[in-house]
């Protein structure tokens, strides 16, 4: 199949014309990607399943992770879900559009196709203008996962799609960078008390500041133990990965860097090649390996938007091994952690 490359000319404000045709597809069962606030997503028509079923086709996902389903505007999410809790109101006032992610108890009209055979359903209100639009015109809600092959890091520019996706897709909207470059927050709000699946531009501080209380679920906070079942299916799954082995360094700082560099030096003089993630504070201190400097400590928005795309630029480098700094794990740095920390399969060295 020929995959269709359309450059949205202002992404602030696209025009119709060039978003009636991707809005078309979708109607009639394609798959068109297309740029999001957080990341690039993969979307086909959310209530019908064989268009479900060629977004896990054309990434090669596991069928039991269900997909999110975007919507533009709060009249849309009635058609969707049984109920709307209070806390589910609370956040949508607050936080859509925009990069959260809620679970809810789904109708019937959402196909087990679309949630993995679970009887919720998660909604997202994208608030990028591309992509709040296009499922305006398309006038279905669209399922959509991040439109990478699956394992590999998030596309946050099209040219990422255009390598995992191209010939196996009808459309690619090309809409620049995106802003945030981690995915939604995911909160789940079907039950007594909301609890946070994944961390994400919308921080649990943030939450918690609207709700009061909120439970963090385990597959957050660390690797799962044995037949421990994460309440999201999909962090349960290997993310993100680079195809090289990659370790988190966690520490001081003087003793990561220290660290770092004397395993870099042994690693050179065996003839490896190695990735260094480090920071723009951090960048002068390492004499050896390939640097990808990810952003400033002082600017976590930076690191966000960047960590992705430095993952994918080190496939295409043939490093052996990958050493990152990491970073504290309070508001976006907790979700900046929980991508390292899944990259890194959670091979984390305390220095
Ligand atoms: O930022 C984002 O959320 C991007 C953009 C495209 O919107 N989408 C995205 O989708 O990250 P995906 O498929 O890569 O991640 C969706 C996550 C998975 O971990 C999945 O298991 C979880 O959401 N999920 C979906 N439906 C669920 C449900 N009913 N209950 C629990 N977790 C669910
Ligand atoms: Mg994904």
């Amino acid at each position: 199949m020929e995959t269709k490359i359309i450059k949205i000319t202002d992404k602030a404000a696209p025009r119709d014309e060039e978003l009636m045709e991707a809005a078309g597809i979708l109607r009639q069962g394609g798959l068109v990607a297309f740029p999001t606030e957080t990341v690039y997503g993969l979307g086909a028509n959310a209530l019908d399943e064989g268009a479900a079923a060629r977004i896990y086709a054309a990434k090669g996902r596991p069928s039991d992770n269900p997909l999110i389903a975007h919507i533009s505007c709060m009249e849309e999410l009635p058609a969707l879900v049984r109920e709307i809790p209070e806390a589910g109101k609370r956040l949508a006032e607050k936080f859509w559009p925009g990069p959260l992610t809620m679970i809810f108890p789904k109708k019937s009209v959402v196909p087990d196709g679309t949630t993995g055979g679970l009887d919720t359903v998660a909604v997202r209100m994208p608030s990028d203008p591309v992509a709040n639009r296009l499922i305006r015109l398309a006038g279905v809600p669209v399922a959509a996962p991040s439109a990478n092959l699956s394992g590999r890091p998030s596309p946050t520019r099209a040219g990422h799609v255009v390598e995992d996706m191209n010939g196996k897709i009808e459309m690619i909207l090309d809409g620049g960078e995106v802003g945030i470059g981690v995915e939604s927050t995911i909160v789940d709000v079907s039950g007594p008390v909301p609890v946070l699946l994944r961390p994400g531009a919308v921080t649990l501080e943030m939450l918690k500041e609207v709700l009061g209380k909120v439970e963090t679920d385990a597959a957050v906070l660390g690797p799962l133990g044995n037949g421990v079942k994460p309440r999201a299916p999909g962090m349960k799954y290997r993310h993100y990965a680079p195809k090289a082995d990659m370790i988190l360094v966690e520490g001081e700082t003087s003793r990561v860097v220290g660290y770092i560099n004397h395993e870099t030096k042994k690693a050179v003089e065996a003839g490896k090649r190695i990735g260094i993630i480090c920071t723009q504070e951090s960048r002068a201190l390492y004499p050896l390996g390939i640097l990808a400097v990810v952003g400033s400590r002082e600017h976590e928005e930076t690191v966000a938007h960047n960590l992705f795309s430095v993952l994918r630029d080190f496939d295409g480098q043939a490093v052996d091994c990958i050493f990152s700094e990491s970073f504290s794990d309070d508001r976006l740095g907790q979700a900046i952690m929980n991508r390292l920390c899944k990259a890194a399969g959670y091979h984390i060295i305390k220095v």
